[in-house]
């Protein structure tokens, strides 16, 4: 499980909101649970969210459209200060859609995820919902806005993909972060972890070494009476370790701990994460402070696993008031984790594995074949999974000539490059590294996170796609 629990991570961030600063309309559309066949006429109410304030109706202005991730969308409005910040220069109607299954969009109510309503949780069925939704909003225009499609992670996979596969209805797009090549045979499976653990080593790589050497002496200790009753003590475990394969679970976590804290590299405070870390502290304190515990590379066994318990109090009991460790705090226990789950399972399977070498975690290698099985016996899946990158866009549509595009998903958030060749203009995209730039851009200060130059770009790239939007003759839809 190891594989589908770092992926969940993403669904963490996606999950804890933040200070509500933006306002908006709360709206709803009614939206066939089927686009693409006519097996059924059920529909559902999909929540969306719009501000006006800025809009130029009537003067070809455009729609600023968030393509909704994998979470309740108000928690990205809040935190996709770009788009309220572009806003009045532009005219532009901002709406944030949620993602089917999400958030207040249950198709079916609380039992979406009962396994024969689950099925229509596909990205493809998003997009097609965030289609019929531009249409919607364009209907009564005397001239339709020209849309622009904005996203961070999977939202910004989200927003690619719209581009991609609905070049008629959005002219371009905007996606941070966004891990479009983070499928099977597109970049090392590796990537992640050792992005990861490059953080780590920068802090310092005594760390590093340390967190390698722990798993050895977490498996050996956890393989007696003794030494799991010692864990059990000096760790707190709130669920103690009976047996030595219990041990699997609390290093899953570990791993999330570690994956989680380089994702969450903001330079600024964040609540964004579940409170998995003070709000005052910035990106390099945290790691400093948790790495402090571990400079010294020659602990070995209870020596150095007093010490990791102890950088990892960092993390989890930063306030001082757990009374135990509890490893299943993060662990699946809403919608939107559960919608994740699935969706790991079916389109959006991210092959990760270690190495132990180049990485600090342990050897695990990526077996397609187990992690198959294991979403069958979770979502009794009607198919074996097909190999995903055959059908997500990521391989037929190679606009994004740099590889460590899709990489930077994970690396140090606040560099922002970008593409360095231009995109085909029937697809254009703007495309950024950092999950930094779409969460805080605006939200505390724009240049803290953007700089200057690349306000300036984005703002420019979506000023000449509304001018060549306006070049062209009107089309018929
Ligand atoms: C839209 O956002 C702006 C800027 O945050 C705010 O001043 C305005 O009140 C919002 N409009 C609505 C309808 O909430
Ligand atoms: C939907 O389908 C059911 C059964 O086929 C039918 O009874 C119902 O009238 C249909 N509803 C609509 C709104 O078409
Ligand atoms: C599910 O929804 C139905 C109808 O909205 C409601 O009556 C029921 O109590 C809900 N069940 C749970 C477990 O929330
Ligand atoms: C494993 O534990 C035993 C006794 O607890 C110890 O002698 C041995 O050195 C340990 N091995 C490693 C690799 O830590
Ligand atoms: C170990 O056993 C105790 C008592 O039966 C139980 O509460 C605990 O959940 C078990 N630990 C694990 C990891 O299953
Ligand atoms: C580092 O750890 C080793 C083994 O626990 C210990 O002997 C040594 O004194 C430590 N060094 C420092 C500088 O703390
Ligand atoms: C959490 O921190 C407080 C204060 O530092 C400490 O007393 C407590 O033992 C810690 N809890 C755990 C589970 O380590």
């Amino acid at each position: 499980m190891m594989m589908i629990s770092s992926v969940l991570v993403i669904m963490c961030i996606a999950l804890c909101a933040g200070a509500e600063q933006y306002t908006y309309h709360t709206k709803y559309l009614d939206m066939p649970v089927d686009h693409f066949s006519f097996a059924t006429n059920h529909t559902f109410k999909l929540r969306y969210l719009v501000n006006d304030t800025f809009f130029q109706e009537h003067t070809g202005s455009p729609i600023f459209f968030y393509t909704g991730n994998e979470g309740d969308i108000e928690m990205f409005a809040q935190n996709t200060g770009f788009m309220f910040d572009a806003a009045p220069e532009f005219g532009a109607l901002l709406v944030f859609a949620e993602h089917r299954y999400y958030g207040k969009t249950l198709p079916f109510g609380n039992k979406s995820y009962d396994l024969n309503n689950v099925g229509y949780l596909t990205s493809q069925q998003a997009l097609a919902d965030f289609v019929v939704l531009i249409r919607h909003l364009q209907q009564n225009q005397d001239r339709p806005s020209p849309v622009i499609a904005f996203g961070g992670s999977y939202g910004g996979m989200l927003s690619a993909y719209l581009r991609m596969k609905y070049p008629n209805v959005v002219i371009g797009a905007i996606a941070a972060s966004a891990p479009i090549f983070q499928f099977t045979g597109l970049i090392p499976c590796e990537a992640f972890n050792r992005i990861a653990t490059s953080d780590y080593r920068s802090a310092s790589p005594a760390c590093a070494s340390s967190i390698r050497k722990s798993w050895a002496h977490l498996n050996n200790m956890s393989s007696t009476d003794a030494g799991r009753k010692w864990l059990n003590e000096n760790w707190k475990l709130c669920k103690p370790l009976n047996k030595s394969s219990d041990i699997n679970e609390l290093k899953d976590w570990l791993q999330n701990v570690y994956t989680s804290l380089a994702m969450i590299d903001y330079p600024y405070p964040t609540n964004f994460l579940c409170q998995c870390m003070p709000p005052t502290r910035s990106q390099n304190i945290k790691y400093e402070v948790m790495c402090q515990q571990l400079y010294n590379s020659s602990m070995t066994d209870k020596v150095l696993l007093k010490s990791l318990f102890k950088a990892v109090n960092v993390y989890f009991n930063y306030t001082g008031s757990a009374n135990c460790l509890d490893i299943e705090s993060s662990a699946t226990q809403n919608l939107g984790d559960l919608g994740w789950s699935y969706q790991s399972c079916t389109e959006m399977v991210m092959p990760m594995c270690t190495d132990g070498v180049n990485d600090m975690f342990e050897p695990s290698v990526w077996d397609f074949a187990k992690f198959s099985e294991e979403c069958y016996d979770t979502w009794k899946l009607s198919q074996i999974l097909i190999a995903p990158s055959s059908c997500m866009e990521g391989r037929t549509y190679p606009l994004l000539p740099t590889l460590s595009s899709a990489m930077d998903f994970w690396t140090r958030g606040q560099v922002v490059e970008f593409c360095p060749v231009s995109p085909p203009p029937h697809m254009q995209l703007s495309y950024q590294k950092g999950l930094t730039t779409w969460t805080c851009v605006g939200r505390i200060l724009t240049t803290q996170c953007l700089s200057k130059r690349q306000d300036f770009f984005h703002k420019n790239r979506i000023r000449a796609w509304i001018r060549n939007f306006h070049l062209l003759p009107p089309t018929t839809n």
